[in-house]
């Protein structure tokens, strides 16, 4: 018997979408708005899921304690009041789309848990713009 058990976290970050290696011009029909050279911020939400059995000692998935502590560790701290292109290396060299971000978290947390668990990121950009992504 599987059961999933989550965790919600909050970030702001600055971005900008574009690629280096196309114009203004093609950048700023991909990406529009998100392609301001001075940036501009978004307020993320995040919902972290783990899905695995329940340990019968503690009828506990995963202790959230230690999901949340995990979380303000490896996404809060590194992400929250960051200039994502800027401060943050995984997105050096990668668009830091909401896509991209979801992924980032992902592989972030993925050594941290009990590989038995599935895990899942939903990142909200907007509230009305997520992305999912399970690995
Ligand atoms: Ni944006």
């Amino acid at each position: 018997m599987k059961v999933k058990v989550s965790r919600k976290a909050h970030f702001n970050a600055a971005h900008r979408l574009y690629r280096k290696d196309w114009s203004f011009e093609k950048n700023d029909a991909i990406f529009g708005k998100c392609n301001n050279p001075k940036f501009h911020g978004h307020n993320y939400d995040l919902i972290v899921s783990v899905t695995g059995e329940i340990d019968p000692e503690t009828g506990y998935v995963m202790d959230m304690k230690i999901l949340k502590d995990l979380i303000k560790q490896e996404v809060e701290e590194a992400f929250d009041h960051k200039n994502l292109n800027m401060d943050v290396p995984e997105f050096t060299e990668l668009n830091p789309t909401a896509e991209n971000i979801a992924v980032v978290i992902w592989n972030k947390l993925r050594p941290h848990i009990d590989p038995e668990n599935e895990i899942e990121v939903v990142l909200y950009e907007t509230p009305r713009n997520f992305v999912t992504y399970s690995g």
